[in-house]
């Protein structure tokens, strides 16, 4: 009978402690922007693709990413207003809308003259464009569309010979970059995968199950209000973010110093659209100036490099490179830029 009772009065006071608990987790991350909402139903509609081709046999996280990936280069999404509402938006996603099933023809024979001609063609035989507007530094050009940055591979080279006990994303979707690292060639050490969203973290649970040599652990993670309680304290970790907080209009003073607590040593990479923030209006250049426009007409980022000096005046940290839209300019309006520190 006194055990029952001791039992009823743990019972109730753990529920009450969980109850609590997961009160205030929702309400962590119950004050979603228009863009949080937007990668929430982005990822959900990854995850059901990549569980579809999951049930279709596919069993390789790189393969599933890949051929996802194909199919993403095909389709278009939006946020488009509910019918009958103005503030309502419903996601909107045409799976391999653009997909182009019939050959492609260009070329004409004359057998008369042994001669052909071939038409210019704005398509390639796999129905991509052939161009693509591409930005580098400060300028403009044009590309094949299979032109792209791979980034994953610059991480791969950065970590080759240097050695880290851990890799941390913040900012990290649905695991794509950790799955690309790791299968690339990044180091044989545990992942992290801090995320906003709920669909992201559920669907980097699901392709990190498939990953039988390393482990990738998602979590959910908000950089307006850092908490990295959950990592394990390492020796030497590299964090990076990719166009991660590009989505967050202001970052809040606390979080490279919790960045900088994670570990003994953090060396810290940002590839992040910041170009636009190391020229004054006065003296951009067109790349800066349609950046600029950009990020104020989505209420993005505006304060990555004021952070990074901010915490360099102060020696919390050793900011060691800047390069300015030096890795990847595809998304023409938003070409990458790139930041590496290490804590002191
Ligand atoms: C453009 S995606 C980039 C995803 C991934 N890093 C990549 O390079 O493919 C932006 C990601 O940042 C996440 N994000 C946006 N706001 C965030 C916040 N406040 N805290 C954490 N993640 C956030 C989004 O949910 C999304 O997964």
């Amino acid at each position: 009978m006194v055990m029952d009772e001791n039992f009823l009065v743990f019972f109730v006071i753990y529920t009450m402690i969980i109850g609590l608990f997961m009160i205030e987790l929702n309400e962590y991350f119950s004050n979603p922007t228009k863009w949080n909402d937007f990668y929430e139903a982005a990822w959900l509609k990854r995850q059901e693709i990549m569980s579809s081709l999951i049930k279709s046999g596919e069993t390789h996280p790189l393969r599933i990413i890949k051929l996802f990936s194909s199919i993403i280069r095909f389709s278009t999404q939006e946020f488009i207003p509910d019918e009958g509402s103005s503030e309502n938006t419903r996601f909107v996603f045409n799976e391999d809308s653009d997909y182009v099933n019939e050959d492609i023809l260009n070329v004409t024979i004359l057998k008369e003259n042994t001669a052909m001609t071939v038409t210019p063609s704005t398509l390639l035989p796999s129905g991509m464009k052939a161009d693509k507007k591409h930005a580098h530094r400060s300028n403009y050009s044009s590309v094949s569309s299979y032109t792209s940055c791979n980034k994953i591979e610059f991480l791969t080279d950065y970590c080759r010979e240097r050695k880290f006990d851990a890799v941390i994303e913040l900012g990290s979707g649905y695991g794509q970059n950790l799955i690309e690292l790791f299968y690339q060639g990044g180091p044989r050490v545990p992942y992290y995968a801090g995320e906003f969203t709920k669909s992201g973290t559920d669907c980097a649970k699901m392709l990190g199950n498939l990953m039988l040599e390393t482990e990738l652990i998602p979590f959910r993670f908000d950089f307006r209000n850092p908490d990295l309680s959950m990592i394990p304290r390492y020796k030497k970790v590299l964090v990076f973010t990719s166009h991660s907080i590009e989505q967050v209009g202001e970052i809040p003073d606390n979080l490279i110093p919790a960045i900088c607590d994670l570990a003994e040593q953090v060396t810290c990479i940002h590839i992040e659209p910041f170009g636009y923030q190391l020229s004054s209006i006065k003296n951009e250049n067109e790349v800066d100036k349609n950046q600029r426009q950009y990020f104020k007409e989505n209420s993005w980022n505006k304060n990555l490099v004021r952070q990074l000096v901010y915490h360099s005046c102060n020696e919390k940290i050793d900011l060691q490179y800047i390069g300015k839209n030096v890795l990847g300019g595809g998304d023409a309006h938003n070409p990458s830029s790139l930041a590496l520190w290490k804590s002191n």
